[in-house]
């Protein structure tokens, strides 16, 4: 077999690119190599597998048999074993270990015959590529896999994916259905996250007031977290999984050649375990929490803390036969320690000089015992502050640093930053998105990660055991949500996981991509399509007359269609260049690929007036935060939506709007409204005083007369200044001052209110 290792170097070659390529090879992750070859393998009822070896036979029994399933249940086909060569056509299986990397596997595939070769998990990857490589033939109910070569391999050998059971609790049955779409794009690793402050998932015999007690919350909160009121289902929520349903995942996993990494927290983000046995933090009493955040509640080194996480542990080895542990480590505040005598004393005993060693010495110990019974821990970026343990990994999530900081310090680390890996962002802009925790990670940044900072040497950059994206599931209630936030992205993460970065390409991978996602509807699976999503981007028009619409979309295919109307259809205006408005109008477009329609309808109302588009000065800055449109988006002829998002206002915390409008010449106007926001819930108040100002040369102003109104009607401005007869006036100056304090009685009352202002208008 040695041979083997050299046809796997000779055959590096480059793959091709045309469309027609990508869409006869919808592969994902990429192939390392794949080379496009004519012809079809015909895939029907005399099509059977053929071990060569027959002693192999039993060992990839498991791989073979589950291609066979999925073929059966997604195409009604039968393939079977054959002992004999008297089939048509044979999906030969070469057992081969030794010439071939870890989990490569070399394919290839002609009208006659399709050769395997590679260890179990490497022909259990080639069955996941060669089933996506099925595909319609010529005549209906015939399906083909199109002739090629592939030689395959993963860049990294930590592809991960993790899942937080104690936001939100999942069913043994969904954590498995999530495995296989792990399987699908060859993730090799499943991060579980079983204990939290909301709840504890895992059934520990030794402790059972862990499930009894732990493993339930009286409430969960209702809306977002951020919100200034808190509103609560008070439904009791909860369960866990039984040690026996934590086996026949951990076996279900390794069939798919995946292995688990549970999580057990600590020393924080433990509340639901100091609810059962408050003993082993400060000892008051508690609830496993029912919102979500970071608690002050966290575990004390007392000896009974270590010895019951020694039994906790012992337990969770046996469960999980993959060499890492979890161990969390991360977001542990220190309050309760720096304010305890207990604490305080055990640090001077053991020569700890502040809390963070304190941390650290709770970390080593653990990692310690883990040591003694062969296993690894991995923990979040936290535990490399106040010194960590050798030998033990770091997940590397509040960004890069940590992740660098252990490579160079020789820990292996697995990279999961926010800015890439975090699924539980928003993918889309859209106002109809699922309530998320926030953020936005969109498909294409996703793709654009890579795992290995470049700062790293030769050396270090091997600390890099690879990549996972994690999925917390505060604000994700059910499977179906799960589904949504995971697909694509997973696509996208499995490329990064697998592929060298040499062959990446993202346009490329979206044509894939979109095949894929007839994969999930045939799987029944949920799933974004964000990348149909319109965006628009608004300028001034040159003339100054009005604004410039410009849409635009990631979709590799298909045309934007607009109208003025109701619902887009076929018929419509195709989008080709910056759209002029100068008049009141309400602008729909859509993504259609031949007659179909793809994703949402983007729309967009704009409210015409005599400042829209023109040259605004703003005197004071909105705060960062809320500031994405800059001046201009006050007369760019959206007056902004709600429930509001940050993008179509400008926000000043405790401070004044005060603008001058440059209406390019002396024009006659008589009226100025001003679009503000009131939501008490968010502290944004409706301002207090208006006043505004006209000039015909700028440097002569006179206050407009008539008293700023309130308006309610929907649609309108709600403060205006209407003096009644037309005037002449070039330049418009407009001060608007805050509410100031919030009083008494209300969210936030004693701090500054919001002032919220999303349009200008001049008439
Ligand atoms: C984390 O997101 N707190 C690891």
């Amino acid at each position: 077999m040695r041979k083997l290792l050299t046809v796997f170097l000779l055959t590096l070659i480059a793959i091709p690119g045309s469309s027609q390529f990508l869409l006869r090879y919808p592969v994902i992750p990429k192939p390392q190599t794949l080379l496009a070859l004519s012809g079809d393998f015909n895939l029907n009822n005399e099509v059977a597998f053929f071990v060569e070896d027959r002693s192999s036979v039993s060992a990839v029994k498991k791989e073979t048999q589950q291609f066979r399933d999925k073929v059966q249940k997604y195409y009604g086909l039968d393939i079977r074993h054959t002992k004999s060569e008297g089939y048509r056509s044979c999906i030969y299986i070469w057992l081969d270990s030794a010439s071939i990397p870890p989990e490569g596997y070399m394919m290839f595939i002609n009208k006659n015959d399709i050769n395997i070769y590679g260890s179990k998990a490497g022909v259990f990857y080639a069955l996941e590529s060669l089933f996506q490589l099925i595909q319609p033939g010529v005549n209906q109910g015939e399906w083909i896999i199109p002739s090629c070569n592939i030689i395959d391999y993963p860049r990294f050998s930590w592809r991960g994916m993790h899942l937080d059971v104690a936001r939100h609790f999942f069913q043994k049955d969904y954590v498995k259905q999530y495995l296989r779409y792990m399987a699908m794009y060859k993730l090799n690793t499943f991060h579980w996250h079983l204990t939290d402050d909301q709840g504890w998932r895992i059934e520990i015999k030794k402790y059972p007031l862990l499930t009894s007690i732990g493993g339930w919350r009286d409430s969960t909160l209702l809306g977002h977290f951020s919100e200034p009121v808190d509103r609560y289902d008070r439904t009791r929520y909860g369960g866990y999984y039984t040690q026996e349903e934590i086996k026949e995942v951990v076996r279900f996993a390794d069939s798919l050649h995946i292995t688990v990494v549970p999580e057990i927290e600590m020393p924080g983000h433990a509340r639901a375990l100091l609810s059962a046995y408050p003993e082993l933090g400060s000892g008051a009493k508690q609830n496993a929490a029912g919102t979500w955040g970071v608690f002050t509640e966290v575990m004390w080194p007392r000896e009974e803390t270590f010895s019951t996480l020694k039994g906790i542990l012992d337990e969770v080895c046996l469960l999980f036969p993959g060499k890492y542990i979890h161990i969390g480590g991360d977001e542990c505040p220190k309050e309760e320690w720096s304010k305890s005598e207990f604490c305080q004393n055990f640090m001077k005993d053991n020569h700890l000089k502040d809390e963070d060693e304190l941390q650290s010495y709770f970390i080593q110990r653990i990692v310690t015992y883990l040591g003694t019974k062969n296993k690894k821990a991995i923990g979040w970026d936290e535990i490399l502050e106040g010194g960590l343990a050798d030998g033990a990994a770091v997940m590397s999530w509040r960004g890069e640093d940590g992740g660098i900081a252990a490579a160079k310090s020789h820990h292996d680390v697995v990279m999961t930053p926010v800015s890439h890996c975090y699924f539980d962002y928003y993918q889309s802009k859209n106002p109809g998105e699922p309530l998320a925790i926030g953020g936005y990670l969109p498909l294409n940044k996703v793709y654009s990660y890579d795992p290995v900072p470049a700062s790293l040497t030769e050396t270090e950059k091997k600390h890099i055991l690879g990549v996972q994206a994690n999925l917390w599931t505060e604000y994700i209630p059910t499977f179906a949500q799960v589904e949504y936030m995971i697909f694509p992205r997973m696509a996208a993460l499995s490329e990064v996981a697998w592929s060298r970065k040499e062959i990446k390409n993202y346009d490329e991978f979206l044509s894939r991509a979109i095949r894929h996602m007839d994969f999930y509807s045939n799987m029944r699976a949920n799933y974004s399509r964000a990348i149909y999503d319109i965006d628009a981007t608004y300028s001034p028009a040159p003339n100054g007359n009005g604004i410039l619409l410009s849409l635009s979309t990631i979709a590799p295919y298909g045309d934007i269609r607009y109208n003025y109307g109701g619902m887009v259809n076929l018929g419509d205006s195709a989008y080709y260049e910056p759209i002029l408005i100068t008049s009141s109008r309400s602008l729909r477009a859509c993504i259609f690929t031949g007659e179909e329609r793809m994703g949402n309808d983007f729309t967009q109302s704009f409210r015409y007036h005599k400042a829209m588009g023109k040259t605004v000065t703003l005197r004071k800055q909105p705060a960062p935060a809320y500031n994405t449109g800059g001046a201009f988006s006050l007369v760019d002829g959206i007056t902004g939506r709600t429930p509001w998002t940050g993008s179509e206002w400008l926000g000043w915390w405790g401070d004044t709007l005060d603008v001058v409008i440059d209406l390019g010449k002396v024009d006659s106007i008589r009226r100025v409204g001003i679009y503000s926001l009131h939501d008490e819930g968010s502290w944004i108040w409706r301002p207090s005083i208006t006043n505004v100002y006209t000039s015909v040369d700028g440097i002569h102003y006179e206050r407009m007369t008539g008293l700023p109104v309130i308006l309610s009607a929907s649609g309108e401005p709600d403060i205006e200044v209407d003096t009644r007869e037309r005037f002449p006036a070039r330049y418009v100056k407009v001060i608007v001052q805050g509410r100031g304090i919030i009083p008494m009685g209300s969210p936030g009352s004693g701090y500054p209110a919001w002032l919220f202002v999303s349009e200008i208008i001049v008439e």
